[in-house]
């Protein structure tokens, strides 16, 4: 049976009725419409679903939307603000960081998430906290520059 699921996604609060089972990725695409996350291998291998959950990234895919009940979700389509992209999604435009662009929902999430961590990190330190997510394109060195820039 259906239990009842209340979600604040990009700051609205949102109460659904979803099967146990439904994972946090599908309650976002399939109930949610906000199918700017990604499902690319639905087992925690590829990063694409990667959201934010108060503030700390996860993969979407891997946790039940009941086990977020009243958390606060950031999805890509919540980071720009009043029309302004946010930094990263600027950053990742200036520095062409994605060829076919499916996996890029998930690595700007990703990189918000450690953006927000606050530390000064290496080149070689984004690429290894990054490497959660997997680019098919191999746009990586791009998307570490693109990364770079935003952290200013
Ligand atoms: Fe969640 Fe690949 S779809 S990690």
């Amino acid at each position: 049976d259906k239990l009842a699921v209340t979600l604040i996604v990009n700051g609205v609060e949102q109460t659904l009725r979803l099967a146990p089972w439904t994972t946090l990725l599908d309650a976002l695409r399939d109930h949610l419409n906000l199918t700017g996350t990604k499902k690319g291998c639905d087992h925690g291998q590829c990063g694409a679903c990667t959201v934010l959950v108060e503030g700390r990234r996860i993969n979407s895919c891997l946790t039940f939307a009941v086990m977020q009940d009243g958390a606060r979700i950031t999805t890509i389509e919540g980071l720009a603000r009043n029309g302004v992209l946010h930094p990263l999604q600027q950053a990742f435009t200036d520095h062409d960081a994605f060829q076919c662009g499916y996996c890029t929902p998930g690595q700007i999430c990703s990189a918000a998430g450690l953006l927000a961590e606050g530390k000064p990190l290496t080149r070689d330190e984004i690429r290894e906290a990054m490497s959660g997510n997997i680019c098919r394109c191999g746009a990586y060195p791009n998307i570490v520059a693109a990364i770079e820039q935003a952290m200013g």
